[in-house]
């Protein structure tokens, strides 16, 4: 594997995640954003949990430096010029997705690979814009990106195979397990768990039981660490609808329809996390009583 620079595009969770997780692994990495702050924000984020680490001896405070070090904040891209490896993590749009990927194949090496971490989107479809589609893959990491194992590897029908196998050492150099799905609504996890989160807010909205209750069992009952209504929370209600949207149009099946409740939700702007309010109040990031 060559993989020395890599280009992160959006500095949302996702992608400051996505940063955070390849500069602790020696990576350079560059974080673009359309606005400074955004990527001075998501630097930020990044000395907090690095000191934090460095309390709780599991960093050095040379780590610390070297890995903010290997770190370039930037609105441009030019100067994703000499990367080995793109990787988009904005917004939930295939307008915006290929956009920036049409720009990007003009400005980068013929050997760079070019990646997105859609969640909901056809990877198919985004890279089908790109002149060489076959250097187009579907990198989908999971939140908190920098402590979640897994690494799910998209193959669009025109990613060539070596990409895949490229994909997979990219997976482990980052810590993470590769596990490999065709390009199908929702791939392996978001298929089972984003359905699951959904009907957590129908069990809700039909008032079978309070948030706290609904969570309680499924932590308690299924061993699982978040319930469906923190776990909406956490990844933002905006995606689960996102997904959910897809899943009933492409499959067609009712069993897909997301929750009424979930699209009053947004409609509110009430998101989860992000935005301070959603199934349960935040502050800072924290849930408040
Ligand atoms: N960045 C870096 N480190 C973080 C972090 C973050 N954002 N959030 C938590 N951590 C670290 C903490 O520092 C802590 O580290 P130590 O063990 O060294 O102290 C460790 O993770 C555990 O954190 P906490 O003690 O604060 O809390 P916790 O034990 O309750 O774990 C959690 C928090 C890791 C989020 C856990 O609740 C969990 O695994 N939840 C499920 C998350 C999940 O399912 N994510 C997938 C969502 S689906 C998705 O992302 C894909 C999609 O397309 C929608």
């Amino acid at each position: 594997m060559n993989i020395k620079k890599i280009f992160v595009i959006g500095a949302g969770a996702m992608g400051a995640g996505i940063a955070q997780t390849g500069i602790t692994k020696g990576f350079d990495v560059v974080l673009n954003d359309i606005d400074m702050a955004f990527v001075e924000r998501a630097k930020a984020n990044m000395e907090k949990t690095f000191t934090k680490n460095v309390e709780k001896g599991k960093m050095t405070e040379e780590d610390k430096a070297a890995a903010l070090g290997r770190l370039t904040l930037t609105t441009d891209y030019a100067l994703a010029a000499d990367c080995d490896l793109v990787v988009e993590a904005i917004f939930e749009n295939y307008d915006a997705k290929q956009n920036i990927f049409k720009a990007l194949e003009e400005i980068v090496r013929e050997d760079c690979i070019l990646a997105t971490n859609t969640s909901s989107l056809s990877v198919t479809r985004i890279g089908s814009v790109l002149k060489n589609p076959a250097r187009f893959i579907g990198l989908h990491f999971f939140n908190p990106v920098p402590v979640m194992k897994l690494l799910e590897i998209v193959v669009g029908l025109k990613t060539s195979d070596e990409l895949v196998e490229a994909a997979k050492e990219i997976g482990l150099a980052l810590g993470k397990t590769p596990v490999v799905a065709k390009d199908n609504p929702g791939f392996i996890v978001n298929r089972c768990l984003v359905p699951y989160i959904n009907e957590g807010i129908n069990i809700l909205s039909e008032g079978v039981a309070c948030p706290e209750d609904i969570d309680t069992g499924l932590k308690l009952g299924a061993n699982h660490p978040m319930g469906p209504l923190e776990l909406g929370d956490l990844i933002g209600l905006d995606i689960i609808l996102a997904v959910m949207e897809a899943f009933y149009k492409d499959f067609g099946d009712p069993k897909y329809r997301p929750s009424s409740l979930l699209k009053k939700m947004v409609d509110s702007k009430q998101l989860g996390q992000k935005t301070g309010k959603g199934f349960y109040t935040y502050e800072n990031g924290k849930k408040v009583k």
